[in-house]
């Protein structure tokens, strides 16, 4: 079962997906948490793709698209994975769709947050994030229990430096040209499921569950 979390920056992909994983038994793989956990292992990868996440850009698809596929062909997704963050354009999603269809997979379903601009504003500018897992906080919506700790492993909170106004503008205009359009790709084949993502984390994590129970997966 191979699902993918579609939505604007800041939408909850990174949240609703690490607890739909769970719930579904299946791998979560995030495409920006990859480039930052190699940018802080300091890896070729990791130092290629800052210059353009530090721009709010979308790195080169020769370098995302090789990444992710490499990460879904791993042993531990052969029963499934949900991607956050990828595919970004329609480039990536014909990569994806090709990769899958030589493994004789194919995408099961598009989960599309939905999230107004306004909300998006102060999601972003509030939230926190694990160094060492990469779980997202926000301060007033979700904080954790200890200031500054992750409630899942104890690592250090932190705020993206791409997390700022002006970066965060950037990426909901390369999100608007780039990314949007595959609201219409998904649509078209009969796999999107748009969900409301106005409300609270659980609230909107019920939408999601009781979109894709009524798919039957
Ligand atoms: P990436 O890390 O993917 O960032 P993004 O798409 O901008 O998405 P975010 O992580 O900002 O938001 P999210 O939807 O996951 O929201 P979250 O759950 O954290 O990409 C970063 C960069 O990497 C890109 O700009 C690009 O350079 C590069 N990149 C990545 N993938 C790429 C690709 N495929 N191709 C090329 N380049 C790529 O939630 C946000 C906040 O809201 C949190 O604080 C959370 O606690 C809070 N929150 C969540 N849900 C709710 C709720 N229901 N109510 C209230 N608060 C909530």
């Amino acid at each position: 079962m191979y699902i993918i979390f579609l939505g604007a920056p800041g939408a909850g992909k990174g949240t609703q997906a690490s607890d739909v994983a769970q719930e579904l038994n299946l791998i979560h793989i995030a495409s920006g948490d990859l480039f930052r956990q190699a940018l802080e292992q300091g890896t070729e990868l990791g130092i290629k793709a800052e210059s353009y996440m530090e721009r709010g850009v979308l790195v080169p698809d020769q370098i995302t698209i090789g990444m992710v596929l490499e990460r879904i062909s791993a042993p531990d997704c052969e029963g499934g994975a949900i991607l956050d963050g990828f595919p970004r354009n329609l480039e990536q999603a014909e990569a994806l769709d090709k990769a899958l269809a030589q493994q004789s997979k194919a995408i099961d379903k598009v989960v599309y947050i939905e999230v107004s601009e306004e909300e998006l504003l102060k999601r972003l500018s509030g939230r926190w994030i694990c160094r060492q897992c990469q779980t997202p906080y926000h301060i007033t919506n979700s904080p954790p229990k200890v200031w500054g700790k992750c409630d899942k492993c104890g690592g250090e909170l932190y705020q993206r430096p791409d997390d700022t106004v002006e970066n965060i503008r950037k990426r909901l205009e390369v999100y608007s040209v780039e990314t949007a359009p595959l609201i219409d790709y998904y649509a078209r084949v009969d796999k999107l499921l748009e969900i409301d993502g106005e409300g609270g984390v659980d609230e909107v994590g019920g939408r999601i569950i009781a979109a894709l129970h009524g798919e039957r997966l």
